[in-house]
């Protein structure tokens, strides 16, 4: 093994395996289990130390302390090529779009620490400081144009289902993708598709997600997992999880039907009296399902219905 990041990655993997002595390893020791010289170790150590890892030598053996929690390519096992960090940068999106136009593997993720111009739908901007998530997925289904939609529900599925489990709190999904607790936004979602005919050629979702920020400094409406907790969170483990998540969902080859039915479980807009804004008009009606293509039936006060393909729901 002799590239540098699959040897920070086996070097941060070994020193994370549970040892009863509690003691560290050397060099030696570390050298034959990553399958490298021992200058190697070395450079990957002072490499981790300089990224804010802690690693810390007493009598020869070595220790890792501390994480920091930076999504770095090589702490994705498996995924670690389809993963792009970038500390500062204008948007994910934009990045994306650039790295999908250039050719790239499915499932490639493009992250950053923190955006400078982070779009949000309709226009929005997406304030994007340090302590969110923020990222954006390329995917290469081999779908109809048509049924691109799937792939977004699939997305706030996913998401949802990991913050639930992971965070023990209540999120449900707002159409058409946020994820909300109660009347907070916790998250957002944003996709981008890029098709010709019957072909697509990449969807690209970018999500946002209030981690260990405090959105509520721009957005009063905004909620972030520690702001509702209190507890820090891991933005490297959420992104695993979502990621395995989503793809495991993907490789289900789920029917349209079967993803909606299971996004209904968690919708928290349906059933209630609700406000879309589209681009063009504002509706205030009863929430009363989200069709097979993703659209939202819409009850008005004069009894009749209205389904409704893009918009921002409000809850009144
Ligand atoms: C919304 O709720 O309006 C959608 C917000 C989407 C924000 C994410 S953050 C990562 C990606 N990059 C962006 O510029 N926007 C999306």
């Amino acid at each position: 093994m002799n590239d540098l990041i699959d040897v920070k990655a086996g070097l941060l993997e070994t020193l994370r395996l549970p040892r009863p002595d509690g003691n560290g390893l050397t060099t030696e020791a570390l050298a034959a289990a990553v399958s490298c010289d021992r200058a190697l170790i070395v450079r990957a150590v002072n490499e981790l130390a300089e990224h804010g890892y802690r690693i810390e030598r007493t009598r020869d053996r070595w220790r890792l302390v501390s994480t920091p929690d930076i999504p770095f390519a090589f702490e994705f096992p498996g995924r670690r090529e389809r993963i792009h960090y970038f500390p500062r940068i204008s948007s994910t999106m934009d990045q994306a779009r650039e790295t999908a136009r250039g050719g790239c593997a499915d499932m490639t993720v493009i992250i950053a620490g923190a955006q400078t111009r982070g779009r949000g739908r309709m226009e929005r901007i997406w304030a994007s400081e340090d302590g969110g998530l923020y990222f954006t997925l390329i995917i290469k289904p081999q779908a109809h144009p048509a049924e691109a939609i799937k792939f977004n529900f699939l997305a706030a599925l996913s998401l949802v289902t990991v913050l639930r489990e992971e965070c023990r709190i209540d999120a449900r999904v707002k159409w058409p993708n946020d994820i909300m607790v109660d009347n907070g936004k916790l998250s957002g979602m944003l996709s981008e598709m890029d098709a010709t005919g019957d072909v697509i050629h990449f969807i690209n979702i970018g999500i946002g997600i209030n981690v260990n920020n405090d959105p509520a400094l721009v957005e009063p409406r905004a909620v972030s997992l520690r702001s509702l907790t209190g507890r820090v969170y891991s933005r490297t483990r959420i992104l695993g999880l979502f990621l395995d998540r989503f793809e495991a969902g993907l490789q289900s080859e789920p029917d349209f039907a079967d993803v909606i039915t299971r996004w209904k479980k968690y919708a928290g807009s349906l059933n209630r009296e609700v406000t879309v804004v589209t681009l063009k008009e504002k509706l205030t009606g009863f929430a009363e399902d989200v069709d097979d293509r993703g659209a939202l039936i819409l009850r008005l006060a004069d009894g009749t219905t209205r389904t409704v393909c893009y918009g921002d729901c409000f809850y009144r």
